[in-house]
């Protein structure tokens, strides 16, 4: 009877994912507060705590809203902003703007002028052009603008090639060669702070070794630096890209398998060049957040061909998650309503877009009495998917929710029709 039904729910975070649904209706990006919060404390505990002078910024292109803003600036996190948008959505949120670091490979002068108005704590440079901008920009605000140089370490991490940064090639960062260059430029110019430098090796990296490998590039050049012209870098930046497992129940690494082999090289090449320890920063994203996302979809059509496939559709797709579509990217789900019943039949999961390729799951075991009306959970999409969530097919944009010890908390509304059409003006009378 029903009160099975309701047993078999499944639970998020002492929230039944099914009553959510009910509640919000889907699609409906769902996340653990308090997941998101223990990969926080992880990354204060294991790195920040152990390592002297190391800190941290969320990558906030990952997942950005107030709510998750603020979250961050609780855990003493710092924040890695790409744009004027995401700048925006800091301030408004109190963010401390001293903890921000200003990334992007074509920051507008508008959103350099943003920033040093806000006075955000590190402007990451990404091409010998910018420190022109950035120094003439703070002068004429009589302010000094601190800056990294976003090198391009020549490494070629294992992931899918849309999410490598590192390799020669890449549209990210300065050229080796280039540095010597860039950094006697900077150091010439009035109202710049060089505090040293930043790399990024692409995103979803399942293996701490490219980082060693961009380590020993970087502190080469840092000693080269410092016997040509005297520069000792004080921070270090290694970026994001800490992989998770995105599959069933595997767990994914702890923060201690990419950072402790990395610090320990970092500590020995500096001992061997004779240079003093810089600070050292990372910039997770979809490590914070990731595993912390759940997204409900309810089940409309399924279309059995016969001989062939099933297809199940669910009410939002690759406008909501464009990431299989994108990369590859392969996802789990559970039936929510349909917990602990054999999975004896195999479907392949679609979202509604008019797109062929707008497939969110191939092959997925589940329940043979899967109906219309069903709820589906996909796990793991708490990265790149929100953030990158467009409005095709004109497909307003999915709730936020945020659990938290069986409470529920909208943190941002769905979009409406109205919400769709809110800039557009006719260009006949009406
Ligand atoms: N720092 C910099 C400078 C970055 O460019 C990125 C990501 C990060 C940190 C954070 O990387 P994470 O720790 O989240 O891997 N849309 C793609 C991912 C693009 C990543 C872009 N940069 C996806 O959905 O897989």
């Amino acid at each position: 009877g029903d009160e099975v039904t309701m047993k078999t729910n499944l639970c998020y975070d002492g929230c039944d994912l099914v009553e959510l649904a009910l509640k919000y209706g889907t699609p409906l990006y769902v996340f653990s507060k308090k997941m998101i919060e223990g990969r926080c404390s992880e990354i204060r505990e294991q790195f920040i705590k152990r390592y002297e002078g190391s800190s941290a910024y969320y990558a906030g292109k990952a997942f950005l809203t107030l709510a998750m803003c603020q979250i961050v600036e609780k855990e003493g996190l710092g924040l890695d902003v790409v744009s004027g948008g995401e700048l925006h959505i800091a301030i408004k949120a109190h963010f401390p703007p001293e903890r921000i670091i200003f990334h992007g490979n074509n920051k507008t002068r508008q959103e350099i002028e943003m920033a040093v108005d806000q006075g955000v704590g590190r402007i990451a440079v990404d091409w010998e052009g910018e420190i022109d901008v950035i120094d003439k920009v703070a002068g004429l605000k009589g302010k000094r603008a601190s800056i990294l140089l976003r090198v391009t370490p020549e490494v070629e991490a294992l992931t899918h090639k849309y999410i490598r940064t590192g390799h020669r090639g890449s549209k990210f960062g300065i050229p080796l060669e280039r540095i010597p260059y860039v950094v006697k430029k900077s150091l010439s110019l009035q109202n710049l702070n060089l505090m040293g430098f930043h790399f990024h090796l692409g995103s979803q990296i399942e293996d701490y070794r490219p980082y060693i490998e961009a380590v020993d590039v970087i502190t080469k050049v840092m000693s080269d630096l410092r016997d040509d012209f005297g520069f000792v870098t004080k921070e270090l930046d290694i970026g994001g890209g800490f992989g998770i497992e995105g599959f069933e129940k595997t767990m994914s690494k702890p923060i201690s398998y990419f950072v402790d082999p990395v610090m320990e090289r970092i500590k020995a090449r500096c001992s061997k060049f004779e240079l003093p320890m810089p600070s050292i920063a990372i910039e997770p994203g979809r490590w914070i957040v990731g595993e912390a996302g759940i997204t409900l979809y309810t089940v409309g059509a399924i279309k059995e061909i016969p001989g062939s496939i099933t297809y199940v559709s669910v009410d939002g797709g690759m406008s909501d998650n464009p990431r299989p579509a994108l990369y590859d990217a392969k996802y789990y789900a559970e039936v929510a309503n349909k917990m602990g019943r054999p999975k004896d039949k195999i479907v392949t999961v679609v979202g509604r877009c008019c797109e062929s390729g707008d497939i969110l799951i191939e092959d997925l075991a589940v329940p043979s009495d899967l109906k219309p009306g069903d709820i589906l959970a996909v796990f793991n999409t708490g990265a790149y998917n929100y953030s990158m969530a467009s409005n095709y097919n004109m497909l307003p944009k999915p709730a936020v929710v945020f659990v938290d010890k069986g409470k529920d908390m909208l943190v941002v509304e769905r979009e409406t029709y109205d919400d769709l059409l809110a800039k557009q003006k006719f260009i006949f009378n009406v």
